[in-house]
């Protein structure tokens, strides 16, 4: 293991540029296995994550060579295995082989989905859609097994507008005999290039970034080129950084739109936020207000972004309130950032931090978007060394995060955790 090692209180500055999307690739991956020939996805993030989905895929018979951003799927020779343990149980998203199975094959038995737990994330939204199309799902010694003689297209209302069962019904139903309908489908940006691809492979798709999607089956999909959507959380991320650390950072290979709540808080609070045509400037500023932020679903302030903005807060003067509507207990950045001299109380879903400044600690990461929170705390401490451990985590969605902070000026290196191995 290793952990993280940053000595703070330098304003970043320069240019950063930002990967494709890590909530779109860990769902085009397993999207590709529904095509009968290969698909080529671009703009790849190069996160962990990824990594772990390219071995699943050769374990099922997929042909997968990596060149740099560029993957190449071809899964013709894929079967039909179970999977109830392994590898899936390392990723949140491995529940994405239960659409891409269930569609291509008539069925899927695969353990449940590990990843980040920062609070009970259930899956009842995507069985509920599974059944909806005819499959029959049952839990067998902590596996899912989920099959179907055919699937059928359905009316679904998701009591919740969750990505994962979205794209997960579409997945199913783009395979499935007749017309699927999704009511109350979430809206974010990543389902959207999910539907672009599937359609690119031969689907017919409407309405995806819509609360009402249409999913007419086919019989066969077909390989396709695929260019991945920027990531919106890892953008977001810089510029919370390059505000907390009062920089000069240009974001670029970003759609602007997609961070609209994020920009409008940034301004709030104070911060300078020039948008360009696919980049956004944040200049930092001597002081800032304090806000409120209400975490929802998109187009709202996104959750996954809620914990660096915690920290960004603490840079805030006066008293500022952070509800998480979509997570009610993501606050495992809490504790550690108290660690470090932050003045933050949990009361029920909403985290209340009262502005100050930040010291050097050892801290954890407990999850993937609380290491990002602890990263750019530590960025904003003036005097001593800042100790992340749990890098695991933060390596699952950012990608090159090191090499990025250290060309905006940032002094920061990994070293080997000798703690995490007694
Ligand atoms: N929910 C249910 N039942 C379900 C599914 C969801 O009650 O069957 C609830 C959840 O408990 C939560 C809400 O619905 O309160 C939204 O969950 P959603 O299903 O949208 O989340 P997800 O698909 O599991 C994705 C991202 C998360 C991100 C959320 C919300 C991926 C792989 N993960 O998770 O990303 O927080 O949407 O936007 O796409 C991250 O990147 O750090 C991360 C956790």
């Amino acid at each position: 293991m290793e952990k993280l090692m940053i000595r703070g209180g330098r304003p970043l500055c320069g240019t950063v540029q930002i990967s494709g999307a890590k909530n779109s690739a860990v769902a085009l991956v397993p999207a590709a296995l529904l095509a009968e020939s290969e698909v080529v996805l671009d703009n790849l993030p190069i996160i962990s994550d990824v990594a772990v989905y390219s071995e699943i895929l050769q374990e099922l018979g997929a042909v997968v060579k990596r060149d740099g951003d560029m993957m190449r799927i071809d899964p013709s020779k894929l079967s039909s295995k179970p999977m109830p343990n392994g590898k899936v149980k390392l990723l949140r998203a491995s529940y994405y082989l239960m659409g891409a199975m269930l569609g291509r094959f008539g069925e899927a038995m695969i353990g449940l989905p590990g990843g980040c737990n920062f609070e009970p994330r259930p899956i009842d939204q995507h069985i509920k859609g599974f059944e909806a199309l005819g499959a029959t799902v049952t839990n067998e010694h902590g596996s899912i097994r989920i099959s179907a003689k055919q699937l059928r297209g359905a009316k679904i209302y998701l009591d919740v507008a969750s990505v994962g069962a979205t794209i997960n019904i579409m997945l199913a139903a783009s395979r499935a005999q007749g017309l699927t309908i999704i009511e109350n489908a979430a809206k974010e940006p990543e389902i959207i290039d999910v539907a672009t691809l599937l359609n690119a492979m031969g689907a017919k798709i409407k309405g995806a970034g819509t609360e009402t999607i249409r999913i007419e089956g086919v019989a066969r999909l077909h390989g396709c080129r695929h260019s991945i959507i920027p990531d919106r959380i890892q953008a977001g991320t810089y510029m919370i950084a390059a505000a907390a650390t009062r920089g000069d950072v240009l974001i670029d290979n970003v759609i602007p739109k997609h961070l609209e709540a994020m920009t409008a808080k940034l301004e709030e609070m104070g911060v300078q936020v020039i948008e360009m045509d696919e980049s956004i400037r944040i200049v930092g500023g001597p002081g800032y207000s304090s806000i409120d932020v209400k975490a929802l679903v998109y187009p709202g302030f996104p959750t996954d972004l809620q914990s660096p903005m915690t920290t960004l807060l603490t840079q805030a003067k006066g008293v500022s309130i952070l509800t998480d509507y979509v997570y009610g207990t993501r606050f495992k950045h809490v504790p550690e950032l108290a660690r470090m001299g932050a003045n933050i109380r949990v009361e029920g879903r909403s985290a209340v931090i009262e502005g100050g400044k930040l010291n050097a600690a050892k801290v954890r990461a407990a999850d993937l978007r609380a290491g990002a929170a602890l990263v750019v705390a530590a960025l904003t401490v003036e005097e001593g060394i800042t100790e992340i451990s749990g890098v695991e985590y933060i390596d699952r969605g950012y990608d090159n995060l090191v090499e990025n902070l250290r060309r905006l000026g940032a002094d920061v290196w990994r070293e080997t955790d000798l703690d995490s191995s007694s």
